[in-house]
């Protein structure tokens, strides 16, 4: 992308600015992990020591100025089938997290998904209504959004959706009729620890993270450049067409605070 903003570069500013203690859920997770090398002084405890289901006691202990809550019950298609623990960890977790934040006066980021809008048209901005939505995973991940808009004070909240993937295209084959905004989880990373980092100057309470839209066989290109292309329409689950979310919030706002970050 030309001109795109040095992420690491700014995440390299604005890191003094990350409020601490800060906790991180959901690290030993695929974003988790990314974070917790960018951004090493985050808290991130192990479910044993930290179960989102249950999180009052550590909370009431550590009193963390930020929470990034990026632990989710995230497999799309056992999520059909185990709908009850899905719901409880996405939406009840959350529920209950957020309502611990609140109650210590915790900044709460809450990572969602671009998959709480249905994927007909893209270019999906933060104030579009969402929905309907595909699967059981995706209307878990947009009730838990709204379970902590319910629980959380104004301007203690920020919902960032994103979608990303693993460092490498693992897939023989890409569609060419797909369009999202996905990227590469050591692409988008750094930009989701600088967001940690500016989050309560943000002045509303819900970005869009993603990278520029493309199809799924162009992003596989880049990584892997025999891939073949294939047609959404052969796969055995109803995959969108385009889900691309539109990121200009997130962009405007960054080259603000460029500015002043030096
Ligand atoms: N992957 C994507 O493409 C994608 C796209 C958009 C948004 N997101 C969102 O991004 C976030 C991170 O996704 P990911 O793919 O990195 O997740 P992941 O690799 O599936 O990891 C999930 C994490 O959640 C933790 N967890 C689950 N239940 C928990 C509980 N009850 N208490 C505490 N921790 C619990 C897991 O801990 P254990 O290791 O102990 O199981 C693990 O660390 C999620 O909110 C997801 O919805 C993901």
């Amino acid at each position: 992308m030309p001109n795109a903003p040095d992420w690491r570069a700014l995440l390299r500013a604005a890191r003094p600015l990350l409020p601490a203690p800060a906790l991180l859920t959901g690290g030993s997770g695929r974003l988790g992990q990314e974070l917790r090398q960018l951004l090493p002084e985050l808290l991130a405890p192990a479910r044993d020591e930290l179960d989102i289901l249950d999180p009052g006691e550590w909370l009431e202990h550590e009193r963390p100025r930020l929470i990034i809550h990026a632990a989710a019950f995230t497999d799309v298609a056992a999520a059909e089938k185990q709908r009850d623990e899905c719901w409880a960890i996405n939406v009840h977790g959350t529920r209950r997290l957020a309502r611990a934040a609140a109650a210590c006066g915790a900044f709460f980021i809450l990572i969602s998904t671009d998959y709480v809008f249905s994927g007909d048209e893209g270019g999906y901005r933060e104030d579009d209504t969402p929905g309907p939505v595909r699967n059981h995973y995706a209307l878990s991940k947009l009730a838990a959004e709204e379970a902590a808009r319910a629980a959380l004070p104004p301007g203690r909240l920020l919902v960032i959706r994103t979608s990303f993937r693993a460092r490498e295209w693992p897939h023989a084959r890409a569609f060419t009729d797909l369009h999202t905004s996905q990227d590469y989880i050591d692409r988008l990373a750094p930009q989701l620890a600088l967001a940690a980092c500016l989050a309560e100057r943000m002045p509303f309470d819900t970005v869009h993270i993603a990278g520029p839209r493309r199809s799924s066989f162009e992003l596989a290109r880049e990584r892997r450049p025999d891939v073949q292309p294939a047609s959404r329409l052969e796969a055995p689950v109803d995959l969108p067409a385009d889900v691309s979310l539109d990121t200009s919030r997130w962009l405007a706002f960054i080259r603000e605070q460029a500015m002043l970050l030096g």
